[in-house]
C-alpha cells in the first residue's frame, strides 16, 4: 500500500503525526461524494451505517444521545459513571426505542378477569391494550386485543372467555421484514413469537414495525430484531454491570481504561470472552505491540488514542503516548492482521480529520469534542458571554475523578482518598451547536467529499488506497483560511474547531 512507504519512511526517524501533520493526496476519480458508501464497524459483529461513534464521557453519551447517533447510522457508547443499574435502563431506552420486537411482551394468566387486568394495566401505566394470554404451562391460548376489551360487557369474566383463540404466531428468531409480511398477509395487528414449548418469547407490533419499515430504516443502525444498536463502557472486573447489560440486550461493551494493556485489563477480556457471548471492544492502547496482546486475548474490536483527546492532559501529565495518526496506523497494521477493527478514538478537529483517520487504517472514529456541544448531550446550555455553551470535560478531570467512582477506576486511582486525586484532564465548555443530525450532516458529508477527492467508494477502499502527504507548518497555515477577516463561519468550520 502507498501509505505503508510514508509511514515506515517516518518511522525510520522515530516521528510519529498527528492530524495537522498531514493530508490526503487526491487522486484520479470517478467517484461522486454522494456515491460513496460509508458502512463500516465498530467491532467484530457490530455494523455501522456510518462510522463515527460517540465517546463514553458524562458530557457526551447517555440515552439521548445513542439513540440519535443510532438513527444516524453511528453508534453511542453509553458512559459508565453511573450505577450498573442506571446505565442498563439507558441502554434499554436506545434498544426499545423503535419497539421493533418487544422481547418480554406483557401476558395475563386465561385465569385472571378483565377488572384485574384493567387494573393491573392502569397500575402499571402501560399505553398498551394488547396481551398474549397462557395457561399454567406459560403456553400461548390465546390474546386479548382493544376489541377485546371495549365490546366486553361483563368484567367479571375470565381472559379465556373472551379473548380471541385464532392467533396467527410466528417461531422464536423471526426477523422483522418477515413479521411485517406474515402481518400484512393475515392483516393482524399484533404477531406473537413462540419458542417449541409454545411459550411466549417475543412479539411483534405492527404499527411499530410499519413505522420501522416505512421510515427509511435504511438510515437507521438496527439489529437483527429492528431495535437500535446500543454500546456501553464497562471497567475491569465490573460483571455485574456486563450482565446487566447483557440482560438488557447491549450489543457491545468497551472496556474503557487509560490503558488497556496491563495484565489485569487482559485477563479480563479473557475471562468476559470465555464466559459471555458478546462483542467487546478495549481500549485505550497507542502502540502496536499492545493491539497484539489485545488482539491475542480476544478483543473484538481495539480503540487507539492515548493522549489525542481535546480534554486530556495525559501527555503532559505522564510524558506518554503517541501522535494519534501514526498510531492509528501502526495499530492497524497488526490489528488487520487479526481481522479486528480499530476505532481511532480521540483529537479530532474538523470532518477533514475523519477520512485521515480512516485512511491511516480505522474502521471507524470516536467523537467526544466535536459531539458534546449538541442538544442530545447530557447537560443543560449554559448563557455566558451573550452565547450559548454546553459543558464538556475530561473522564480523568478532577470533577468527573471526584464525583464518580467509574472515572477513578479508568484512571487507576481507586483506592486514592479525593484529596489525593492526579487529573488528566480538564473541565470546560463547548459552544452549542444545536441538533446532533445538523452536526453528522456536516461530518459525513465532509468525509465522502474526501472520499471522492481520493476516489474511493468505500471505506475499506479509502483505507487501502489512502496516501499520505506531511505538510508544514506554513502549509497547515495555508489551510486554513487566511489573510482574510472571516465575517460569516460556515456550519462546518470555526477557528474554535
Ligand atoms: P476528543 O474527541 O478529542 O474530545 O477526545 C475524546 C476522547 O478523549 C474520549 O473518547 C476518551 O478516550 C478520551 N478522554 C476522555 N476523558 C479524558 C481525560 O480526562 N483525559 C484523557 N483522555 C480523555
Amino acid at each position: 500500500m502507498k501509505k505503508d512507504d510514508f509511514f515506515q519512511k517516518m518511522e525510520e526517524f522515530k516521528i510519529a503525526l498527528t492530524f495537522d501533520d498531514v493530508r490526503l493526496k487526491s487522486g484520479y476519480s470517478e467517484i461522486m461524494p454522494d456515491q460513496v458508501d460509508l458502512q463500516s464497524k465498530f467491532s467484530k459483529n457490530v455494523h455501522l451505517k456510518i462510522p463515527i461513534v460517540s465517546a463514553a464521557m458524562d458530557t457526551v453519551t447517555e440515552h439521548k444521545m445513542g439513540i440519535a447517533m443510532a438513527l444516524l447510522g453511528g453508534l453511542g457508547v453509553i458512559h459508565k459513571n453511573m450505577s450498573p443499574r442506571e446505565q442498563a435502563s439507558k441502554v434499554a431506552k436506545v434498544k426499545y426505542y423503535l419497539n421493533g420486537l418487544i422481547d418480554k411482551p406483557i401476558c395475563v394468566n386465561q385465569k385472571q378477569t378483565i377488572t384485574e387486568i384493567l387494573e393491573m394495566r392502569e397500575k402499571k401505566e402501560y399505553s398498551f391494550s394488547t396481551f398474549p394470554v397462557i395457561n399454567d404451562k406459560n403456553q400461548l391460548v390465546g390474546i386479548l386485543s382493544q376489541n377485546d376489551f371495549e365490546f366486553c360487557r361483563d368484567n367479571s369474566a375470565q381472559a379465556k372467555e373472551i379473548m380471541s383463540k385464532k392467533v396467527v404466531i410466528a417461531s422464536e428468531g423471526t426477523r422483522l421484514e418477515k413479521a411485517y409480511e406474515i402481518m400484512a398477509k393475515n392483516k393482524k395487528k399484533t404477531l406473537p413469537l413462540v419458542n417449541k414449548n409454545k411459550e411466549v418469547v417475543g412479539m411483534y407490533v405492527f404499527k411499530d414495525v410499519q413505522r420501522i419499515m416505512m421510515n427509511n430504516p435504511a438510515e437507521y443502525n438496527t439489529d437483527d430484531n429492528g431495535q437500535l444498536i446500543a454500546a456501553a463502557a464497562i471497567g475491569v472486573n465490573d460483571f455485574e454491570r456486563l450482565e446487566l447489560l447483557i440482560q438488557e440486550k447491549v450489543n457491545v461493551v468497551v472496556i474503557d481504561t487509560a490503558h488497556a494493556d496491563t495484565k489485569l485489563v487482559i485477563e479480563n477480556l479473557k475471562e468476559i470472552k470465555k464466559n459471555y457471548n458478546i462483542d467487546v471492544v478495549v481500549g485505550n492502547v497507542s502502540e502496536p505491540e499492545s493491539a497484539e496482546r489485545l488482539a491475542k486475548a480476544g478483543a473484538d474490536g481495539i480503540k487507539v488514542g492515548q493522549g489525542p483527546g481535546s480534554i486530556c492532559t495525559t501527555r503532559i501529565i505522564a510524558g506518554i503516548g503517541s501522535p494519534q495518526v501514526s498510531a492509528i496506523y501502526r495499530c492497524s497494521q497488526v490489528a488487520d492482521k487479526y481481522g479486528i477493527p480499530v476505532c481511532a478514538d480521540g483529537g479530532l478537529r474538523y470532518s477533514g480529520d475523519i477520512p485521515i483517520a480512516i485512511g491511516a487504517g480505522a474502521f471507524s472514529v470516536m467523537m467526544g469534542g466535536m459531539l458534546s456541544g449538541t442538544k442530545e448531550a447530557p447537560g443543560d446550555i449554559i448563557f455566558r458571554d451573550g452565547r450559548q455553551w454546553k459543558s464538556y470535560r475530561g473522564m480523568g478531570s478532577i470533577g468527573a475523578l471526584k464525583e464518580h467512582k467509574g472515572s477513578r477506576e479508568r484512571y487507576n486511582q481507586l483506592p486514592l482518598s479525593k484529596k489525593e486525586l492526579i487529573a488528566e484532564g480538564v473541565e470546560g465548555l463547548k459552544l452549542y451547536k444545536g441538533r446532533l443530525n445538523e452536526v453528522i450532516f456536516q461530518y459525513v458529508n465532509g468525509l465522502k467529499r474526501g472520499m471522492g477527492y481520493v476516489g474511493c467508494s468505500n471505506i475499506e477502499e479509502l483505507r487501502q488506497k489512502a496516501d499520505f502527504i506531511r505538510i508544514s507548518g506554513s502549509g497547515k497555515t495555508e489551510s486554513h483560511p487566511h489573510d482574510v477577516l472571516i465575517t460569516r463561519e460556515p456550519p462546518n468550520y470555526s477557528i474554535d474547531g
